[in-house]
């Protein structure tokens, strides 16, 4: 782990109002141990659970409560400077409310202030009742959170302080720290690789203000180019047009047509290690742009000439040397089928299988329910995952692959 801890260094542990808040003490020893340096925030109600001065021993370190300082001489922004600060956030426990008021970007206390200013991981161990946990509110905001990158530590079932047995209680502090140290490393393993990525859908123009689309929105294409940022790569991200925003920490090169998208793949290219396809690049265009607005007045009917785009992934797999290429099918019959024969068609290293009939999946969804083939023909299902999740699992698929590679297992 030496590696790791050169660029993770500084842990903001927040810490909310129930009882498993005994636990963190224990968590920031473990924390302290692994060589880290904690500062740990306590909601006003955590204050009830567990004391300042007892983090702040542990911490060896100033434990913040509020907003404001009692001294009105200190100017500083305490949110903004523990969000500058922190490299990773972690919440143990975290609360229903604070776990809600992260979910609906409330910021009316330190902890959730400093959140919204931070631009790393934040990590949450919930610790509830067994029905606050399974309350389909608080199962929505989990969902939701977790759509938005938040990573979550799964509750453990056992003896809760309230009483009852079930679902809810906190991860022990070992756990979590083994959490932690995972996410930490996976924060650098492709921290010397170069990832291209398209997302979106190309518009392909029939006169100034029309064009020929699709309903792709990107959002599947920045989920990876997020992921791949979190693994210390350096991401280019060619998007056609969307309504995402840039990824802070990804070069996000914005196009309209399948020929100014692949223009931008060609030139990116052979400097990457790895090109994920994930844009709907058009496969047709209109062979003759009309100047100006096609007037109705003037046209009762008008034939339109498609003519077929270069294929972008065909034409990187053709010119590949040493890139790991990726594609996505979006298939609506004989998925498996069709997709492994464009992984041989394109030469590609493995495609990922969308079925676009399900209406949580494909265009436009958060979710995505997909099949992962590799140049073995082996076919692995996934279940019904978000987008952020799906991204994981690939740079999960890739990380792994490239270790294999320098093992000499994968030639
Ligand atoms: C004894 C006691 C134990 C509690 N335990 C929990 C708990 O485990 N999980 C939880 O979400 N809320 C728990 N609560 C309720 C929270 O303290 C309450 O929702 C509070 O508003 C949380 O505020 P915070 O998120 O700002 O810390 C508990 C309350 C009491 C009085």
């Amino acid at each position: 782990m030496a590696l790791e801890k050169k660029t993770i260094k500084n842990i903001l542990l927040g810490v909310t109002g129930g009882i498993a808040a005994y636990k963190c003490a224990e968590l920031v020893r473990l924390i302290k141990k692994e060589g880290f340096q904690v500062k740990v925030v306590l909601t006003r109600n955590a204050t009830r659970f567990i004391t300042p001065l007892t983090m702040a021993v542990l911490s060896e370190n100033k434990v913040y409560t509020g907003l404001f300082s009692a001294d009105e001489e200190d100017q500083e922004i305490r949110h903004i400077s523990l969000a500058h600060w922190a490299d990773m956030i972690v919440i143990a426990p975290a609360s229903a409310n604070t776990v809600a008021k992260l979910a609906y970007g409330i910021a009316d206390d330190l902890l959730s202030s400093t959140i919204l200013a931070f631009e790393g991981e934040v990590v949450l161990a919930p610790a509830m009742n067994m029905v606050m946990i399974k309350n389909p509110v608080v199962k929505d905001n989990i969902r939701y959170l977790l759509q938005k990158g938040y990573y979550f530590i799964d509750t453990g079932k056992g003896s809760l302080a309230c009483g009852d047995y079930g679902d809810g209680r906190m991860a022990e502090p070992a756990e979590i720290l083994k959490f932690l140290n995972k996410r930490i490393a996976r924060s650098h393993s492709l921290s010397n690789k170069k990832i291209l990525i398209t997302a979106s859908a190309t518009r392909e123009p029939l006169d100034q203000v029309r064009f020929i689309s699709n309903y792709s929105t990107g959002k599947m294409g920045f989920a990876l180019a997020e992921a791949a940022r979190k693994r210390g790569a350096e991401v280019i991200l060619i998007t056609g047009p969307t309504f995402l925003t840039d990824i802070v920490g990804v070069t996000t090169i914005r196009v309209n047509s399948a020929a100014e998208m692949r223009e931008q793949v060609v030139s990116h290219f052979e400097k990457s290690d790895v090109f994920i396809s994930a844009a709907a690049v058009a496969d047709f265009r209109p062979v003759r742009q009309f100047a100006g607005k096609i007037k109705k007045e003037e046209n009762d009917t008008i034939m339109l000439e498609l003519g077929k785009n270069v294929d972008i992934l065909k034409e990187a797999g053709e010119k590949k040397e040493r890139q790991l290429l990726i594609g996505f099918a979006a298939e609506a019959e004989k998925l498996n089928e069709n997709a492994l024969s464009k992984l041989k068609s394109k030469n590609l290293d493995y495609i990922v299988v969308n079925d676009i009939t399900r209406e949580d999946s494909g265009f436009g969804t958060d979710t995505n329910k997909v099949s992962i083939i590799n140049r073995k023909e082996e076919v692995t299902d996934l279940p019904l995952m978000s987008k952020n999740e799906l991204a994981e699992y690939i740079f999960d698929l890739i990380t792994s692959h490239f270790e294999q590679h320098n093992k000499g297992i994968i030639v």
